[in-house]
């Protein structure tokens, strides 16, 4: 990766989206999808797409557990285009999957009752073929779920100690603009890292404990995201929500779509850096390199203050959610030549149709030199792990699928569920999704 040319900046904190109550005590959250000019490198203009105002990226919509929840979006770009909530249990009709465009000039309203625990979520474009050029020019944004009545001792003061980084990769034309044609197989791979679209970033530090939300919002790039001293972290949540039990570990991956929460420990006036390592994804002929997995490089400055307030240490035990239990159906899906079973997404077809609230096994097998990661809409998810206890399994609702392996994992969809329309399952490598690997799959209740 091509070293910043920019000087260390404060890292930007995305601005929570502003929500109001309605007459019937429905949370209402508006956000307007247009266009702007965002400067990342000195003296540079870049045309981006942004979401709330901002002229990349989105604004953090945060929600509670049991809120009404109303989400209004107006596309003011050139170009159709959806908002997925990323990881929200919701409606078929709320999903903002394919099957619910925003032309320009409209507005699209969703809106569900959250029931689901705390979580780190997102929300970005999916519009059939169209994703990776729409996420690409800037629009993503963080979803966060509180759960009021699961309250556990972590940072928690937003932009503080409990700090969001959506983690993407741009490269850059002459003219200043975002590199949209240097594809490999993978899809876009940038040499300049944004951490918050900051380039070079650094956060100032107050107390001896900092969460970090890292959302991977990258096309293509999967990181390992460690600290340079290898020091270890303690990882409390995954893209589903907190785990049952913290863990140490010495980096976490993240594959494009998944998130991570991680608790990092800092010393009075001991600046830190949390960096991208590289990284086995399963190499076979070189496509590690394809998804960036080679390249290290620095991704935030920690700068803590010479004095730092106190921070608990981090609960014994996080989520009391149960855990999914073995018992449904297998459904495999093999993945080769950005194919699911063989098939390309087609939006007039139904490619499974799954009960509601019932667990299954869902089995990926990636028969490709090229890795995979599949993505399963409106899913909890928690993947079978040889060696770990159905008790200690993390909440996913992305996986990691290398070369040459099969992931199978607990999925349990519902409980919305619509005859007609269909939800999503899919590569979150944006260009493999784009390019048709993609199903589609009803969730029905009884005798639908
Ligand atoms: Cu984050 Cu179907 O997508
Ligand atoms: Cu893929």
């Amino acid at each position: 990766v091509r070293p910043p040319k920019a000087a260390p900046r404060p890292l930007a904190i995305p601005p929570l989206a502003p929500s109001s109550r309605d007459a019937a005590g429905r949370r209402v959250v508006e956000l307007v999808a247009a266009p702007g000019t965002s400067s990342f490198l000195p003296g540079v203009a870049t045309p981006t797409w942004g979401y709330g105002g901002l002229p990349f990226g989105g604004p953090t919509v945060r929600v509670a557990r049991g809120d009404d929840v109303v989400l209004r979006v107006t596309n003011r770009l050139p170009e159709t285009t959806t908002t997925h909530w990323h990881g929200a249990r919701v409606p078929a009709r709320a999903d903002g999957g394919p099957h619910q465009p925003i032309a320009p000039g409209a507005t699209w309203e969703a809106s569900w009752r959250v029931d689901q625990p705390a979580a780190t979520l997102w929300y970005h474009p999916h519009p059939h073929g169209r994703t990776e050029r729409h996420v690409h020019r800037g629009l993503f944004g963080l979803f966060l779920v509180d759960d009021p009545e699961a309250q556990v001792d972590l940072p928690s003061t937003y932009g503080v100690d409990d700090v969001p980084l959506v983690l993407t990769d741009r490269s850059f034309a002459p003219d200043g603009s975002f590199d949209e044609q240097h594809r490999n197989t993978v899809g876009l791979l940038g040499d300049t890292v944004l951490v918050n679209g900051t380039v070079a970033p650094f956060l100032d530090v107050t107390t001896t404990r900092v969460r970090l939300r890292v959302l991977n919002a990258s096309s293509a790039r999967s990181y390992r995201v460690a600290c340079d001293d290898e020091a270890p972290l303690t990882l409390v949540g995954t893209d589903g929500g907190l785990l049952p039990a913290p863990r140490t570990v010495t980096g976490v991956v993240l594959t494009p779509g998944e998130r991570a929460e991680v608790v990092v420990d800092v010393t009075p006036g001991r600046r830190r850096v949390l960096r991208s390592l590289s990284h086995d994804l399963g190499a076979v002929n070189g496509v590690a390199r394809a998804a960036g997995a080679d390249d290290s490089f620095d991704l935030l400055e920690l700068r803590p203050a010479a004095r730092l307030a106190p921070a608990p240490p981090v609960p014994a035990r996080l989520s009391r959610e149960t855990p999914l239990a073995e018992g449904g159906r297998t459904r495999r899906f093999v993945l080769a030549h950005n194919r699911i079973n063989g098939r390309a997404m087609d939006m007039s077809r139904i490619d499974e149709v799954v009960p509601a609230s019932t667990t299954e096994i869902w089995e990926f097998a990636n028969r490709h030199t090229l890795p995979h990661n599949m993505h399963v809409h409106d899913a909890r998810m928690q993947v079978l792990e040889p060696g770990v206890a159905a008790g200690d399994r993390p909440w996913k609702d992305t996986v990691a699928v290398p070369p040459g392996t099969t992931v199978r994992a607990l999925v349990r969809v519902g409980p919305h569920t619509d005859p007609e329309v269909p939800y999503m399952l899919h590569c979150h490598l944006l260009r493999h999704e784009d390019d048709g690997m993609m199903l589609q799959f009803l969730v029905v209740g009884a005798g639908q």
